[in-house]
């Protein structure tokens, strides 16, 4: 079956050709970053402009790539939510417009579902059950995942998502937006020891995260910095380097918890801050000691994207699933109620 995937829930869109015999075989992303940057984070109206201007060149794109013609397309998947209604409605109106002047079905895809089964798409796929750590601009939550829409929140975070915080704390720090790969390479330099920032709600049980006060604590940090007239660049690597820290450790040891308490050894990291190559490395060495194994997808697969769309949707296509003519999308909209395959 081969799945065009569109992807509009933010300020990337995403369009690609999956087919469920041959694989991935052509992903085409434009990401808004440069629209946005000067208002420091995503402008919904903008955003959805922009999706209306890049979506049917990009689909030209996927096709002349891939060597398919409209008329072999089985099949439409596209992102129904969460993420911003104007946005979501662009890609949802595409897809159905597409499916009915094609003949073919279209199925809303959750956004978080993509991020989770971007792995999927590697060389060396995880199996089922697994724990899944979804940290991404708008969510950190640890998820046992033992199927396809079989899913159960073991926590998540109770204020900012670990991307949130990292744009956040980019920004008061003067750094540009998106803030994550940004810290990450001016952490490279930082050095260690000289700030210790917390690691929020680790001290009790559960698995709830919380990093709001992350940022608090970098903007006094910051703030200081500046009265005492130390505010170069190297005190700002050296912030972003424990801040960093901080929320690396906070997140291993939340998933070793995740992992002891459903006793999976595991692991699949998907979101955008999944990039993060400290994390990364952190988690590689914890499921080392634990003689468990990690997964995730590689950099451009972490972020949004058209691939990850047309992976889940394929799957549930391929069992059947469809949505009527209705162009419906959700701003929010929990995965536990998510269909099983
Ligand atoms: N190397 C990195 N280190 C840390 N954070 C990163 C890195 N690369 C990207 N990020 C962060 O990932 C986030 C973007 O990821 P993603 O595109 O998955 O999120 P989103 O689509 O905005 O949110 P959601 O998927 O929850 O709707 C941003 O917050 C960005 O700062
Ligand atoms: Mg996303």
């Amino acid at each position: 079956m081969l799945v065009l995937g569109l992807e509009t829930s933010c300020d990337e869109t995403g369009v690609a050709l999956y087919d469920s015999e041959r694989g991935l075989l052509a992903d085409a992303l434009f990401s808004q970053i440069d629209l946005h940057r000067i208002y420091g984070g995503v402008v919904p109206e903008l955003a959805s402009r922009d999706h209306v201007k890049r979506m049917l060149p990009l689909l030209r794109q996927v096709l002349d790539e891939s060597g398919c013609r409209a008329g072999d397309i089985d099949g439409i998947a596209y992102t129904a939510g969460p993420g911003l209604v104007g946005a979501l409605l662009v890609g949802a109106s595409c897809a159905q417009a597409l499916a009915l002047a094609w003949g073919i079905p279209a199925l809303g895809v959750h956004h978080m579902e993509g991020h989770l089964l971007a792995p999927m798409l590697e060389e060396r796929p995880p199996q089922f059950p697994f724990v899944a750590l979804l940290v991404s601009g708008g969510h950190t939550q640890l998820v046992q995942v033992d199927g396809i829409g079989r899913y159960q929140l073991l926590g998540e975070s109770l204020d900012d998502a670990a991307g949130e915080a990292f744009d956040k704390t980019a920004k008061l720090l003067g750094l540009g937006y998106p803030g994550g790969p940004e810290i990450a390479r001016l952490a490279q330099d930082g050095r260690p020891g000289r700030f210790v920032f917390p690691r929020p709600m680790t001290d009790r049980p559960g698995l709830a995260f919380s990093f709001s006060g992350l940022k608090t604590f970098a903007l006094n940090t910051w703030q200081h910095c500046q009265a005492g007239g130390d505010d170069g660049e190297q005190s700002r690597r050296d912030i972003a380097l424990a801040f960093q820290q901080a929320v690396v450790e906070t997140l291993i040891i939340k998933c070793r918890r995740a992992l002891k308490q459903t006793g999976l050894k595991r692991l699949v990291i998907a979101g955008g801050v999944s990039a993060n190559q400290a994390l990364r490395s952190a988690l590689e060495q914890m499921l080392g000691e634990l003689d468990g194994q990690v997964f995730y997808a590689r950099p451009r697969f972490c972020t949004d994207n058209g691939a990850m769309i047309a992976y889940a949707g394929c799957q549930r296509l391929l069992a059947g699933q469809q949505d009527g003519p209705a162009i419906q999308v959700h701003a929010r909209w929990p995965m536990e109620s998510l269909p099983a395959l």
